[in-house]
């Protein structure tokens, strides 16, 4: 049982500052700790299912830095595959500046460099591969059309097909809906996508209902310490999870991506893979830093 799971996706070199709180504008503050660590939503999710006993591959760009050569080593020792990984002539790595305050919470400025490159024709190279894929999964931190080709091609040959459009825009086309089986943004993505705003999971099923009129068909809306819900056509259910101390919330929703994904790979209906993800997730959110906080497959025993 080691599907095969296409990721389209970033790839960054991250910072991660904590601090106790967030610096005001124009406030000077002192950090209390600084880390670097590989990221980016697209190999964040790779390494998930990696972890998870996934055979990984990941289409991707990393600049002609070192940071380039360093994520290459990186995805090879958590096994994700990197035969379709770019190097891109004369421009940067993608960079994430991570702050994490005490209570776990984040916010991140990212320059995309390399991953700004990635286009559809880097994913139609890769169109033989798309025919052993299970599943599909995208997110939005590589331009748009690399992503609609990317569902495209994963529905062309039957594989899951699930977008996570994070960051989120307004005006996405309805064609990257209509090809993915499931949409799975935040409460923040999915009131920029529906312009609609998310207090209550209420908020959020009707939110999910507006992205299901877009095209979509079922759509996963992550609520952080909230758990999930998931909206079809005919129904919606909500899944809850346990509450923990939160060190880092950093990549959390990556390491929920990436393990729903990696379950519906191996057969799993959607609500017992929801079940599964928000765990994992929660596991994430106790470690510092997003791949290296995200649970082995040990660690797991019983719960897949
Ligand atoms: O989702 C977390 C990721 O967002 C970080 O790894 C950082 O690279 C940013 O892309
Ligand atoms: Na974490």
């Amino acid at each position: 049982e080691n599907p095969y799971i296409i990721v389209v996706g970033s790839s960054n070199l991250d910072f991660y500052s904590y601090v106790e709180k967030h610096p005001k504008i124009r406030e000077t503050i002192e950090g209390k700790e600084l880390i670097t660590g590989f990221g980016g939503k697209g190999a964040n999710q790779a390494v998930m299912m990696s972890n998870l006993g996934g055979k990984v591959e990941m289409i991707t760009r990393v600049g002609d830095d070192i940071f380039g050569d360093q994520i290459k080593s990186n995805y090879e020792s958590f096994g994700v595959l990197t035969s379709s990984l770019i190097k891109t002539e004369k421009t940067p790595t993608g960079i994430a500046l991570v702050s994490v305050n005490s209570n776990g919470q984040n916010r991140i400025v990212i320059h995309s460099g390399a991953n700004g490159r990635l286009c559809k024709e880097d994913v139609e190279k890769c169109e033989e591969k798309f025919k052993q894929a299970k599943a599909v999964v995208t997110q939005l931190e590589t331009p748009v059309e690399a992503a609609l080709s990317a569902m495209k091609l994963g529905r062309k040959y039957n594989a899951i097909t699930i977008l996570n459009p994070a960051p989120a825009y307004h005006d996405l086309p309805s064609e990257l809906f209509q090809n993915s089986d499931i949409v799975c943004p935040n409460e923040t993505e999915a009131e920029i996508i529906t312009g609609q705003h998310i207090e209550t999971i209420e908020d959020a099923t009707n939110a999910g209902k507006i992205i299901l009129e877009m095209g979509a068909k079922n759509v996963v809306v992550t609520l952080g310490s909230k758990g999930c819900v998931w909206v079809t056509s005919s129904f919606s259910r909500y899944v809850p999870t346990q509450v923990v101390k939160v060190v880092d919330s950093t990549g959390s929703g990556d390491a929920f991506v990436g393990s729903f994904t990696y379950s519906l790979a191996i057969g799993n209906p959607i609500l017992e893979s929801l079940q599964f993800a928000v765990k994992v997730a929660t596991m994430s959110v106790t470690k510092k830093g997003t791949q290296m906080s995200f649970p082995k497959k040990s660690e797991l025993d019983g719960l897949i």
